[in-house]
């Protein structure tokens, strides 16, 4: 039996996915096409040339998902809305039926008791709006503030908080400089545009959704950073690199202005994008909370590549996931202070909207799915967290990543991180060992805070 761990009263549990992940059936009920469609057809994108055309059937069989999520006990459950669905050209009128299915869901949530955490944007961006130039154009800021009122006029009577964006760092470093991802762009700093952009997306939406009355969070990947060594060339790297990692795309949040991005040759203006009055909007609508996706600290060093002044550096020593990224938990609280130290009184409550590892789970030989290294890691990181909590972090939930094995973008169905095991040849779920170890240390901290 797990121990419950001293966390704040109310304290909030919960799962993630993300639509183009789980949900497959994109050409159904008018749904658009998405770059993640167009990037996984194109040879050589994903591993083993996997796409999320059927990925875990969800559309399909959410109910039987969110039955997994009651069995858990969940207070909540954070999942995507694929844009697509709700406007096919990422423009005009809501179509109907996008809509009907995630009303589907939120009244299945609230039926078992589950409040819904929808993120308006975790990477599956309409086709059409690409070909206009994505996140590199800032129109697409003001299409994704249309969609956000679309999809909050008839939800928001249920849902009480929205998460505008899931990690624009990545989407951002991934999709547009180094390739990788979809829209699968290689334009280096080049692709700075798309993080004024999408914070610029994040500053309008925000406003349409307190104009509802709704509460606003970000999901935003950090991570601490470690010099790789005392030396003042390692330290300079790690703070360049702190900047683009974390700092940009927090700051003009909670602090209304751009990091100092002169390491990378960077002015203020972000390569031209940013135009008088934007980070006074970006920052307008205070955060009622900061989605914290943690998995890894970064150690950085003196650059190698003469183009960027920083270069990654390996952890060595500690355990490392399927995925081969280091697992160090307490890497979370080390992040959670550091953020309090850094934004004082501006930093708003934080939940943790993902954490979670890799394992190359199969079902043993009676069906069982034994995954004693995923309970080893969310532990580790609960310690950690409730450690954070002790040191006077405000911290009000955690979401682990995720509630299913699901499509892992440039690695496919290779990397498995759910809860719950999926045969994706048959949909068959089978939750691991992980789905009752966290079903149990729910149980204990509602009994011990109902005492
Ligand atoms: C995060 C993504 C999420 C998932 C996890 C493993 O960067 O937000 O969709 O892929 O990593």
């Amino acid at each position: 039996m797990p121990q419950p761990l001293d966390l704040p009263q109310g304290f909030r549990w919960g799962v993630s996915t993300a639509a183009y992940q789980i949900e497959g059936a994109v050409d159904e009920d008018g749904r658009g096409p998405s770059i993640w469609d167009t990037f996984a057809a194109r040879p050589g994108a994903v591993r083993d040339g996997h796409t999320g055309a059927v990925a875990c059937d969800h559309y399909h069989r959410y109910r039987e998902d969110v039955a997994l999520m009651k069995g858990l006990g969940l207070d909540g459950y954070r999942f995507s809305i694929a844009w697509p669905r709700i406007q096919p050209t990422g423009a005009g009128p809501a179509n109907p039926a996008g809509l009907a299915f995630y009303d589907r869901l939120v009244d299945g949530l609230l039926e078992a008791g589950i409040t819904p955490l929808p993120t308006l944007f975790h990477w599956d961006l309409p086709q059409a709006l690409e070909d206009g130039g994505g996140w590199l154009a800032r129109d697409t800021a003001y299409r994704f503030a249309e969609y956000t009122a679309l999809v909050a006029d008839r939800l928001g009577d249920r849902v009480p908080a929205w998460i505008t964006l899931n990690e624009p760092f990545v989407h951002m470093v991934y999709g547009y400089a180094m390739g990788i991802h979809a829209p699968g762009r290689a334009l280096m700093l080049d692709a700075l545009p798309a993080a004024h952009h999408q914070l610029l997306g994040h500053g309008l939406a925000a406003a349409v959704l307190r104009e509802r009355g709704l509460d606003v969070m970000i999901a935003n990947n950090l991570t601490p950073v470690r010099p790789a060594s005392s030396s003042e060339a390692d330290q300079a790297a790690a703070t360049a690199y702190d900047a683009l990692h974390n700092r940009l795309f927090t700051d003009p949040i909670l602090l209304g202005h751009y990091p100092d991005l002169s390491a990378f040759g960077v002015g203020p203006d972000l390569g031209g994008s940013v135009r008088d009055g934007d980070l006074k909007l970006i920052a307008a609508t205070p955060l009622d909370g900061l989605g914290v996706n943690y998995y890894n600290p970064t150690r950085i060093a003196t650059p190698t590549d003469p183009g960027l002044p920083f270069a990654e550096a390996p952890i060595e020593g500690v355990p490392r996931t399927a995925f081969d990224w280091p697992v160090v938990p307490d890497g979370l609280r080390e992040l959670l202070t550091g953020l309090r130290d850094r934004y004082g009184a501006a930093l708003p409550p934080v939940t943790i909207t993902e954490n979670g590892c890799s394992v190359a789970d199969e079902p043993g030989p009676d069906g069982t799915v034994s995954d004693p290294d995923r309970i080893a890691y969310l532990a580790g990181h609960l310690d950690a967290l409730a450690a954070a909590v002790a040191e006077g972090v405000d911290v009000r939930g955690y979401f682990t990543w995720s509630l299913l094995d699901n499509f892992e973008w440039a690695e496919g169905y290779h990397q498995r991180f759910g809860l719950v095991h999926v045969d994706f040849e048959t949909q068959r779920r089978t939750p691991k060992a992980s789905y009752g170890w966290y079903r149990d240390l729910i149980r204990a901290h509602r009994a011990l805070q109902e005492r």
